[in-house]
This record gives C-alpha cells, structure tokens and sequence, in this order.
C-alpha cells in the first residue's frame, strides 16, 4: 500500500493533506460559524443524500464568495494566465470546449482527457474520469499542481494567498483563522463548487409533479432513454457514479480506471458522465472523441468497439450496440435537451466577481 502511493508520488501528497485536513476540520467543527448567512446548500427534493463532508465544512456566504474569488483568480497559477475558471466555464455547465493533455506525473497516465462539467459534485463520492480523487476538497490540488495547468506547487499556492492584499482578511471572515492555511483554501473552493446544484430544467419540473413540462416527443424519448440508457446514466443524478467502458477508445491508450486500482478488470473503465447540461458540454466522452449528441447515439448503435471489458449493456443479440431506429435516436435527443438546466449555466451568483 505505502509502496504504491510512493510510485504515485504526486497522489503521496494528497494523503499526507489528508491528515492536516482531518486534524484542522476537526478543530473548525468545534467552532461556531462566523457568519449568519443567507446563502446555504440545499438538496433537491429528489436527490439523493449528499456525499460531501458538509459537517467539517458548511457553506457560508462568505466562504462561497472565497471560494468564487480563488477560482477565478488566475494569479494562483505560475505565469498568471489561468484560472479554474479557464476550463470550467459557466455557459458550459463548467465544462470546457477543448482537450487538454492531463498528467499528473504518473508514468503510465498517457491520456488526453476533457476537463467534465462542475455541478452536484456534493452527490459524488470520486472525482475525476478514473476516480482517482476521493474527496472533493483534493481535486484543486491536482490542478494547481499540474505542469500543463497552473503548475504552482500547492505550498506556493497558500503562500502567495498569504501574501495577497485581500485574501488573509476574507479567511479570517470565512473561518476565523488568523493565518491562512492550505485545508481552508481547499474548502472555500468546495463552498463554491457544492453550491453549483443543477435540478432546474424541463425533467426536474415533470418529475416534481408539473406533467404539462415535456411534450409527447420528449416523453417517448424519456421512455427510450429509461429501456437503453437508464441503468448506467441513472436518474437523478443522471450517473451511476460506477465506472464501465462503453467502448470509445478504437485503440485503449488511457487506461482509465485501472491506473487507480491497478487491476486489469478496470482498463478502459470510465466513471459514467451525468448527462445533465449535455446540450452545452461538447465535445463529449473522456476522449472528447464526438462533438454532436448524433455522433454519439450513433456511437451506441453502430460505433462500439468490441474490446476488453466492454459492459454488457452495450450489447445486444451478441452484437456491440444498443440497438436503436434513426427516429428513436431523435427523441432521446429530444429529451437529453430537456436535461439543460438555463438558470443554472446563467446564474449570477456563479460570476466573476473579481475587480
Ligand atoms: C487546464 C484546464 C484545467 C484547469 C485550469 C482546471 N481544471 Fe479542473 N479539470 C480539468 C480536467 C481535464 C479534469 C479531468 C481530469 C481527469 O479526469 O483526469 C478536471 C477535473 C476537475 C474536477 C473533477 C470533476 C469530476 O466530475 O470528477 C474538479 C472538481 C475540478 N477539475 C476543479 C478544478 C478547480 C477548483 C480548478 C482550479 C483550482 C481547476 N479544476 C482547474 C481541467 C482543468
Ligand atoms: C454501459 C453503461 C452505459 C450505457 C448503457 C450508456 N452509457 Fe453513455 N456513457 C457511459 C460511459 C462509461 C461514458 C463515458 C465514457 C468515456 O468517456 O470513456 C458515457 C458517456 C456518454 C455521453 C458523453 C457524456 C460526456 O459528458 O462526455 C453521452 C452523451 C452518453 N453517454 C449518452 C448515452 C445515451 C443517450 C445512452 C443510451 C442510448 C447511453 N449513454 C448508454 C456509459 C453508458
């Protein structure tokens, strides 16, 4: 065990960020929250519990307006030129619209990977395409310290937070500390991000009772979706949050899931995507392989790649591909597009407010 996170020597640190995590979470638990705040984290009536550890980190207002003001602030990566905010974008559901080379200095980790969406993260329990993040509040960490992303190491991070005009001030009113310190920066950046809660569109209504919400082609397609899509892409949440290869690599040079676990029934496995937002979150799959819905509904009649592992559920009568006529894939479409979620990918309290 200790051996492998050794070889994993970036995902060593994380561990070690852990434990002053756990030791300083404590210690804020025991305090009152400062702020008597008007915004707070709230589960849709038809959402599951949350996952995230809100009793060591409850949103506040003013440790969400912390956590907006570091993830659009590109100060915090080397050169000054990227934010979070540069690959996920709010009108894409915090998504990007490019490919971007991933490593995290781990030998084998060869993919190009698609920087996903950011909403419901409080309902996941692992981040990233091969859950390689097992609590939010770690995944900034990663991305601060990537080369091809903003390339600071997470101790100059903190540091230059430290030495910033306004942030020390804003900590001491978020969390009542005196000195900024490296567990508190990644929970005001996961006050932020819990708060991105995606359950407004057409679906939500019809599924809480408003049954005039999708029309009679977008209930058919509701239906298809249910018989050939729903058991990985489960409602609510649109995910099973398992991980499983439908097969869109045509040759496997991501290994996926098996780089964490390291066990050969995981290659190529994927954490399955929430298709909420999908209408404004292309190009699509961990590879950024298809840049339209069609592309990909036509992936799942005609493109799978019969390869290891391949999840059975994408095959049928000994063929891989779920098997759907040209009209049934326009009304899954149809209703994909009622999964898009308008107050959300516009919704002010989501913007800059940076000078
Ligand atoms: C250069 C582009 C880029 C930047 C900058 C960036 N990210 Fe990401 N982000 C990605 C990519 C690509 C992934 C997927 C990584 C993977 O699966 O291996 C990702 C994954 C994530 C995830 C996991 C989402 C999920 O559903 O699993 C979170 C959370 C996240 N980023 C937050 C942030 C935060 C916070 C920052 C700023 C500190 C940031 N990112 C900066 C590209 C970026
Ligand atoms: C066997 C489980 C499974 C089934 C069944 C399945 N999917 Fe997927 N889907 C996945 C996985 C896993 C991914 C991510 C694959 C990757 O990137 O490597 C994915 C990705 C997608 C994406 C891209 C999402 C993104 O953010 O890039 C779309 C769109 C999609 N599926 C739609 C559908 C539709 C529509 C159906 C039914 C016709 C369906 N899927 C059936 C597992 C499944």
């Amino acid at each position: 065990m200790i051996d492998q996170l050794f070889k994993r020597d970036r995902l060593y640190e994380p561990v070690l960020l852990l434990f002053l995590w756990i030791i300083l979470a404590g210690c804020q638990s025991l305090g009152e929250t400062p702020l008597g705040d008007r915004l707070h984290f709230q589960k849709p009536v038809h959402f599951p519990e949350p996952s995230y550890t809100f009793r060591n980190n409850s949103v506040t207002e003013a440790g969400f307006q912390l956590g907006r003001a570091l993830f659009f602030d590109p100060g915090l990566s080397r050169d000054g030129s990227v934010s979070c905010s540069s690959c996920h974008v709010q009108g894409h559901a915090f998504a990007d619209t490019w490919l971007h080379p991933f490593s995290f200095g781990v030998e084998d980790r060869d993919g190009k990977r698609n920087a996903p969406p950011l909403f419901n993260l409080a309902f996941h329990r692992e981040f990233f395409w091969d859950g390689g993040v097992t609590h939010l509040d770690f995944a900034p960490i990663l991305a601060f310290e990537s080369e091809i992303e903003m390339d600071l190491s997470f101790e100059e991070v903190v540091d230059r937070i430290r030495r910033h005009p306004k942030y020390p001030e804003k900590f001491r009113e978020a969390f009542g500390i005196e000195e900024v310190a490296g567990p508190y920066v990644l929970h005001a950046l996961s006050q932020f991000m819990v708060m991105m809660v995606s359950a407004n569109t057409k679906y939500d209504h019809y599924i809480n009772g408003d049954i005039q919400a999708l029309n009679t082609v977008e209930l058919e397609g509701l239906a298809l979706f249910r018989r050939h899509c729903e058991s990985c892409h489960q409602e609510p949440l649109f995910t099973d949050l398992s991980y499983r290869n439908n097969g869109v690599q045509a040759r496997i040079t991501d290994l996926g899931r098996e780089l964490v676990t390291e066990v050969p029934q995981d290659r190529a496995k994927f954490k399955v995507p929430s298709l909420r937002n999908i209408e404004v979150t292309s190009p699509y799959m961990h590879n950024a392989r298809f840049e339209t819905l069609k592309q990909v509904l036509d992936h799942y009649t005609d493109g799978v790649e019969d390869q290891v592992n391949i999840d059975p559920l994408v095959f049928s009568d000994g063929r891989p591909t779920i098997q759907m006529s040209a009209d049934d894939k326009e009304k899954v479409i149809a209703f994909l597009h009622t999964l898009t979620d308008h107050p959300f990918l516009s919704n002010p309290i989501f913007f800059n407010s940076n000078d």
